[in-house]
């Protein structure tokens, strides 16, 4: 008996299938072609499974997120950035000696090559982060060029290690470089975040100590970002991946993938709209109503997401987190009140309850690293170092799979029909 059979015609084709371990059922097609000379249609990838992953498990309807098996909430609370990044890549929580050893690792890989400085240098000033980060993760393939095999399992630890070790430095040096403020090089005495936010915000003129509260909010959002399955950035990286291009240039393509305004780029186009709406006299239902207008191409920015339908469960925490981070910090941010009527006048509009529309991860984060003193321009590279773990695991898995093929979509062609070419001074 088998799994589905589709019908096209007079043809039949026996379709077989694979089950997920919570309840999902994927249809295998990819005989479709060779046998009845068909393609399948999807725009967006909205309804394909890529392949199998054992990496990330999200519900959309019912708002679950939850990596190697663990929920997302657990995860945030308890966890901290190197344990989920560890987690995400081996797929286990590490025991105490392996998390002091990876620990250890990323912590010595900090430093850039000394001669990195005139990458930074060679950027206009006003140059966007994330084109500077993409560069610069995409130049780290000519510095460690002992390290590129994506086929060696040695070379791609050592290869996953120094990008996650040396993410925070390129993008803490962008700024820096950015604001006219000399370098400040990694402190190894200090945890992930914490080193990240000194070489960030520290001068060599004064001694810098670094918040905990802000440390542990960067870390928690860290945690909500670092993997989220198939999506734009990680299809990317794994697309680039499966022609067997190293682990660098791949990552580097997922970083520009994130740079949009529908996926990644939305947590800065966020902050400017909730400003803008400041600016105009905060009235949000004009801004409500424009969204709503087809002819106006205006978006309620973090709005929206093409899997989840009820509510995404990283906003739920995130804008908790909001509330509890400026109350610690003592910021009073008009921009936090007028996203929460946003938010309200948009959960009771027909138009927005119908598409079911509500807010993404990048409704609230934007106001957390405000708070912390990030600049707008920072906040999608934020995204960024967060994503890390979970596009170097996406990547990985695909590497280590024996049945991965090079992503080849089909297109139906819709063009001309054959014509025979005419020479230009007869056009
Ligand atoms: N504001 C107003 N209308 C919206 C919004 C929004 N933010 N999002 C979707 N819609 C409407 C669409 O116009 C469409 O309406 P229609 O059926 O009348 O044509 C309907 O809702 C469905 O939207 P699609 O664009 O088809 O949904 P899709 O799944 O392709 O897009 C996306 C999802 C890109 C996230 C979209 O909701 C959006 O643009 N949101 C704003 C940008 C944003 O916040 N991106 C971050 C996403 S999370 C992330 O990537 C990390």
């Amino acid at each position: 008996m088998p799994d589905a059979v589709l019908r096209y015609g007079e043809q039949e084709l026996e379709l077989t299938s694979h089950s997920g371990t919570e309840g999902d059922t994927g249809v295998d097609i990819g005989k479709l072609r060779s046998e009845l000379g068909l393609v399948t249609i999807d725009r967006g990838f909205a309804n394909t499974a890529e392949g199998l992953s054992a990496v990330t498990y999200i519900n959309g309807e019912e708002g679950i997120l939850r990596y190697r098996g663990y929920p997302i909430e657990q995860l945030a609370e308890k966890s901290d950035f190197l344990e989920v990044a560890y987690l995400l890549q081996y797929g286990e929580l590490p025991t105490k000696t392996e998390y002091e050893e990876y620990e250890d690792a990323i912590t010595r890989h900090t430093l850039l090559r000394e001669d990195m400085k005139y990458l930074f240098e060679a950027f206009p000033h006003n140059a966007h982060p994330m084109q500077i980060l993409a560069s610069a993760t995409s130049a780290l393939a000519t510095y460690y060029p002992d390290a590129l095999d994506p086929l060696d399992e040695e070379a791609v630890d050592l290869s996953a290690r120094r990008l996650i070790a040396k993410t925070p430095t390129m993008m803490a040096w962008s700024y820096k470089y950015s604001v006219h403020q000399p370098y400040v090089y990694p402190d190894n005495s200090l945890d992930y975040s914490s080193n990240f936010l000194k070489m960030m915000f520290s001068v060599p003129a004064e001694e810098y100590v670094v918040d905990p509260v802000v440390a542990n909010a960067l870390t928690m959002l860290l945690i909500l970002h670092a993997d989220h399955g198939q999506n734009c950035s990680s299809s990317a990286v794994r697309l680039v991946g499966s022609g067997h291009a190293n682990i660098f240039s791949s990552i580097s393509a997922g970083i520009h993938a994130l740079s949009g305004p529908l996926h990644g780029g939305a947590n800065q186009a966020v902050l400017e709209m909730l400003d803008m709406i400041v600016s105009e006299g905060g009235d949000t239902s004009q801004f409500v109503k424009r969204a709503k207008d087809k002819n106006d191409p205006f978006r309620l920015m973090g709005f929206g997401h093409r899997v989840y339908k009820n509510f995404d469960p990283r906003a739920r925490i995130i804008k908790k987190a909001a509330e509890e981070v400026l109350d610690a910090l003592g910021v009073d941010d008009p921009l936090l009140e007028v996203a929460m009527e946003l938010e309200q006048v948009a959960l009771n509009d027909d138009y927005f309850v119908e598409r079911r529309l509500y807010p993404n991860v990048d409704f609230y984060s934007g106001i957390i690293y405000r708070a912390m003193g990030f600049p707008t321009d920072m906040f999608t590279v934020l995204f960024a170092m967060g994503r890390l773990p979970g596009w170097i695991s996406q990547w990985r898995e695909l590497s280590a799979d024996p049945q991965a093929k090079i992503f080849r979509p089909r297109q139906l062609y819709v063009g001309p029909e054959t014509r025979d070419y005419v020479p230009i001074d007869e056009r």
